[in-house]
This record gives C-alpha cells, sequence and structure tokens, in this order.
C-alpha cells in the first residue's frame, strides 16, 4: 500500500491517498468564493481529497476578512464554481466548516453579527483587521439556547455545502476555533450542560456531528482535531486525552466517515503523544487523515507502519500544484512565499508553474 493506493472514502472513490489540508487563503472578497478561488482548488484537483479552507457556517462564524462562507444563496453559488471545477478535472472536494468564536473581531464581522464564546473569556493575542492588529475581544457567552441555535447553523451550512456541489463536509474541530472552545478549559468554563465534566465538553462537538450527519449522512462529514494545540490560546490538562477519546468514540458511533488529526509540531507546538494518535485510531471505525509537517518519506514510512489511511499536506500544495506528480517523480518542489499566504489577488494564488 502506498500514497498512490486508491480509498474509498465514504460514498467517493480517491485515486490517491494524498489529501490537500485545509488553508485560508483570504481571497473571497465579500465572503463569496470568486472564478480564482474555483481555478485554485481546479489546478489542485489530483489530490486524493481536497479539504477547502476553513468556511463559515453563519455571519457569526465570519471572523476573519475575506474568509468564505456557506450559508447564503451568494456563497453556495459560488462554491458551485469551485465544485464544478473540481469535478470536471476527476477530483473530490469536502468543504471545512469553521465558526471562528471569539479568534473574531467586530471589525471582520458583517452588520449585526456578533464575536460569540462558551464563555466570556477572550483569546490572548492581537487578530489583523482592516484597521491593522487589534486585541481579541471579550466574546459574548452562548446561552444555552444560543448553543443549540449555532447547532442549526451547522446543519443549514452542510446542507448549503451539499447543495453547491461539495462531496462532504469538513468540520473544524482544531486550532483554537469555536468546536475546540467548546472542547477546551481555557475557553470553556460553563456550568450548564456544555461545560465542566468531559461529557459536557464533548457535547457540542457531538451534537453538530450528530445533527450535520442527520442532514446530509455521516459518510459525507469528517471532523479535524488538533488535540494539544496551542492556536486560540488553547491549554492541555489532565483531561484532554479523556476529551479526545470520548469525542473519538462519539463520531465513531454517529458513524463519520472520518477523523483528521493534526499534530502542530511542524509549526512550533508541542508534539501530539503517540500514545494519544494510536488511541484515537483505535477509537473511531471511519478512516483516519495524518496531518502535520508531512513530506514524501515521512508520509509513506507512516501509512506503511498503519497509523493513518490518508494523508494531509498543507504549506507543499501552495507553491505546487502538481504536487501529487512531483511526489510520485521525486521532481524538487517550489517554496511558497508567505507574504502572500493571505494577500489579496492573484499573485502568489493561481499563478504557480505545474510541471
Ligand atoms: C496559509 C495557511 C492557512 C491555513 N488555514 C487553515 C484552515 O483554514 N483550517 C485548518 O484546519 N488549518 C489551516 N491551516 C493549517 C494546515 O491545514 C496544516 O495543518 C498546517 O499547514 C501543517 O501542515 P503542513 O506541514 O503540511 O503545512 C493553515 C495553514 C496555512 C499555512
Amino acid at each position: 500500500m502506498s500514497l498512490y493506493t486508491p480509498f474509498k472514502l465514504g460514498r467517493i472513490e480517491l485515486t490517491n491517498r494524498i489529501v490537500m489540508a485545509p488553508m485560508t487563503r483570504s481571497r473571497s472578497p465579500g465572503n463569496i468564493p470568486t472564478q480564482s478561488v474555483a481555478t485554485y482548488y481546479a489546478q489542485r484537483a489530483d489530490a486524493g481529497l481536497i479539504i477547502t479552507e476553513g468556511t463559515a457556517p453563519s455571519p457569526n462564524g465570519l471572523g476573519y476578512s475575506s474568509i468564505p462562507g456557506v450559508f447564503s444563496p451568494e456563497q453556495i453559488k459560488g462554491w458551485r464554481l469551485v465544485t464544478d471545477a473540481v469535478h470536471a478535472k476527476g477530483g473530490h472536494l469536502f468543504i471545512q466548516v469553521m465558526h471562528t468564536g471569539r479568534v473574531a473581531h467586530a471589525q471582520n464581522l458583517p452588520k449585526g453579527a456578533r464575536v460569540v464564546a462558551p464563555s466570556a473569556i477572550a483569546a490572548p493575542g492581537q487578530m489583523f483587521t482592516a484597521e491593522g492588529m487589534l486585541d481579541h475581544p471579550v466574546p459574548a457567552e452562548l446561552t444555552t439556547a444560543e448553543v443549540q441555535a449555532t447547532v442549526a447553523e451547522f446543519t443549514h451550512a452542510a446542507r448549503s455545502a451539499i447543495e453547491a456541489g461539495a462531496d462532504g463536509i469538513e468540520l473544524h474541530g482544531a486550532n483554537g476555533y469555536l468546536i475546540e472552545q467548546f472542547l477546551n478549559t481555557a475557553s470553556n468554563q460553563r456550568t450548564d450542560q456544555y461545560g465542566g465534566s468531559v461529557a459536557n465538553r464533548i457535547r457540542f462537538a457531538v451534537e453538530v456531528a450528530e445533527a450535520v450527519a442527520k442532514a446530509i449522512g455521516g459518510d459525507r462529514v469528517g471532523m479535524r482535531v488538533s488535540p494539544y494545540g496551542l492556536n486560540g490560546g488553547m491549554v492541555s490538562d489532565p483531561e484532554t486525552d479523556a476529551v479526545y477519546t470520548a469525542l473519538a468514540k462519539e463520531l465513531s458511533r454517529i458513524g463519520l466517515a472520518y477523523i483528521h488529526v493534526v499534530d502542530h509540531a511542524a509549526m512550533g507546538a508541542p508534539p501530539v503523544p503517540p500514545a494519544i494518535k494510536a488511541e484515537l485510531r483505535a477509537s473511531f471505525a471511519g478512516a483516519y487523515i495524518l496531518s502535520g509537517g508531512y513530506d514524501l518519506e515521512k508520509a509513506s514510512a507512516d501509512l506503511a507502519a498503519n497509523k493513518g489511511d490518508l494523508v494531509a499536506f498543507g504549506r507543499p500544495f501552495i507553491a505546487n500544484p502538481d504536487l501529487v506528480t512531483k511526489l510520485k517523480t521525486g521532481a524538487p518542489l517550489a517554496q511558497a512565499d508567505h507574504t502572500l499566504f493571505f494577500s489579496p489577488g492573484d499573485k502568489g494564488y493561481i499563478d504557480w508553474p505545474v510541471g
């Protein structure tokens, strides 16, 4: 078995085990994907599976400027350009549904939207806004009824993604955004059924997974998690392993297509202990996507050792639209210019040479 062995993921047949990792590129002015976004993903359609950039399920989830949403008719139309372009090249695509929660700023949100979170605790540090770098604000604590309304926002987004032609959705449970804000004590000090014990802290993630699985089929849903990650002020505590193991078991029961475990050691975070990675693999019946700092050698070794079924590559896809071919032939990889990761326009986005 190699990176080029096909894989059946839920309802779809992937031609290889190389996944394009979700990467925000901030090229959707007004939160609507453009023709350039369609071109960008179509250029990378050789990946067995593309997981798109983080995409908001509702106005409150649009914490960064120029990220797409997947809840309005205009956004669905924009995503249709993308899914048609990727499918025309034989590729497959899941839209990553990301609610930014407290990692947001009023400056970036559309009119009427609010910075919300499990508890009224600001994320540390600052974020980019039209007025430059500003402190993360203290978010409004969601009421119990609002938590349940937020679950419904995810359901609407999942339906919208399917209406737009996506093959499925990935729930962004990683990197310190809303779902992880519920899992983590740094951002969740609630006293209702969504805070406190392990069972309570995973409840929001489980309810979202259950609701979207009911709406579009669990075989079209995955979840990304980043245990031990530090993004957005997350902390680990003595219950971290118990939280993720319990969550993986619930997602398995619900019948999700995959769990996507990202280890941010390559980005400077403490490595995810191998024991918890193995525990998550054992606890979840569906596919397992490995992610974080992979190159050909490490990907091949981890697949051979059966640590996962699929391997996600992030940064290498930015400057190498033909990454799948380059890995196969051993061609050298181009290096991306990080100053163009989130810049507006096509430069550094769809102008990387193929072959
Ligand atoms: C420009 C950029 C944007 C990213 N945006 C997202 C995102 O929207 N959602 C997400 O889950 N991860 C995001 N990530 C993290 C990547 O998916 C991946 O986990 C990270 O780059 C490490 O993998 P790599 O070593 O293969 O690049 C982003 C990373 C980069 C470099």
